[in-house]
């Protein structure tokens, strides 16, 4: 796919920096450690493949890890080096670097990894299996991979394939009106299925406002800002979409042990945290170390 028919992230990126600041810097910070479950970043080797804004990249990074970021969009790749410059200028464990999924011998120049994040990529890239197949070797054994991938809905992933197409071709001025009539259809929707909910529950004499708080939940944030995320979300092109089903059984066929696990139970993304499994040691001396182990137990009988 030529670069000119692809959403152009890195616009949005740069745009999106200039509202960012400290508290939205820690709540991505905390949902880094929520979701990857490691409260200790210190001498982690941290990948961010799509790296994006790079604020999750800056999230690891003062967080104490070791951080290589990359992007195939260079205006997103300047975005990254921005937020180096500006947070960590001094910071010589954090690198920054233009690349693509799809380039294996870029991918295998990176070396090996603790955590690979790569959230909200692989189903832009117009390769999704494949680019997935490639980050794999990444992962250090005993390592972890987050990946976030929009949730197949079937039909209705058809309509968004329609509107992030009608995006693409639209004239550039119309494109931001294009983006809130979305934003707005998709609101108000929502907020009827909501106030529907909540009148049922009122005829039944429970708590009406559970289905309002349900939503609100629902919306957590990772430190973005919900425009730029409507953006993002209207116009991200190339766009795939997978079922959790076949991204478990993926990983599963290539020794990787799902050890979390949330959907988007719509629209939106599915969040998944895979370890590689490390290699089993049948050396004779691991052999060895197991029979000396068992041994007292089988005399003692
Ligand atoms: C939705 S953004 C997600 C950014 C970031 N991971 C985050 O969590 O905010 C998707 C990013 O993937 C990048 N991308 C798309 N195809 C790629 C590829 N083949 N290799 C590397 N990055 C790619 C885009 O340029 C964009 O910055």
């Amino acid at each position: 796919m030529s670069n000119k028919d692809r959403f152009e992230f890195g616009e949005n990126w740069a745009r999106f920096l200039s509202t960012l600041d400290d508290k939205r810097i820690d709540v991505a910070k905390q949902s880094l450690q929520a979701l990857i479950q490691v409260n200790e970043f210190k001498q982690l080797r941290f990948l961010d493949a799509g790296s994006g804004s790079g604020l999750f990249s800056l999230a690891a990074s003062q967080l104490g890890a070791d951080v290589t970021s990359f992007d195939l969009d260079q205006n997103s790749v300047a975005c990254t080096r921005q937020l180096k410059e500006r947070f960590c200028p001094d910071s010589i464990s954090w690198n920054v670097l233009e690349g693509s999924l799809a380039d294996r011998n870029f991918l295998n120049s990176l070396g090996r990894f603790d955590v690979v994040y790569c959230w909200g990529v692989i189903h832009h890239t117009g390769e999704m299996w494949n680019c997935l197949e490639n980050l794999l070797p990444l992962v250090k054994p005993g390592g972890r991979i987050v990946l976030a991938i929009y949730n197949d809905e079937s039909y209705i992933s058809g309509i968004w394939q329609g509107i992030k197409r009608t995006y693409q071709k639209i004239p550039k001025m119309t494109r931001p009106i294009f983006v809130a009539v979305v934003g707005a259809v998709l609101f108000f929707k929502r907020l009827i299925v909501t106030i529907m909910a909540s009148c049922l529950r009122l005829f039944m004499l429970k708590n009406p406002f559970v289905p309002f708080l349900n939503w609100a939940n629902e919306t957590k944030s990772r430190g973005m800002n919900g425009w730029h995320d409507l953006v993002d979300w209207v116009g991200g092109w190339p766009f795939e979409v997978a079922k959790p089903e076949a991204v478990f059984r993926f990983m599963r066929d290539r020794d990787f042990v799902m050890q979390d696990f949330s959907t988007s139970g719509g629209h939106g993304c599915n969040e998944f945290v895979f370890v590689r499994e490390r290699p089993v040691d049948v050396s004779h001396q691991a052999v060895e170390e197991q029979v000396s182990l068992i041994r007292p137990e089988i005399q003692g009988r």
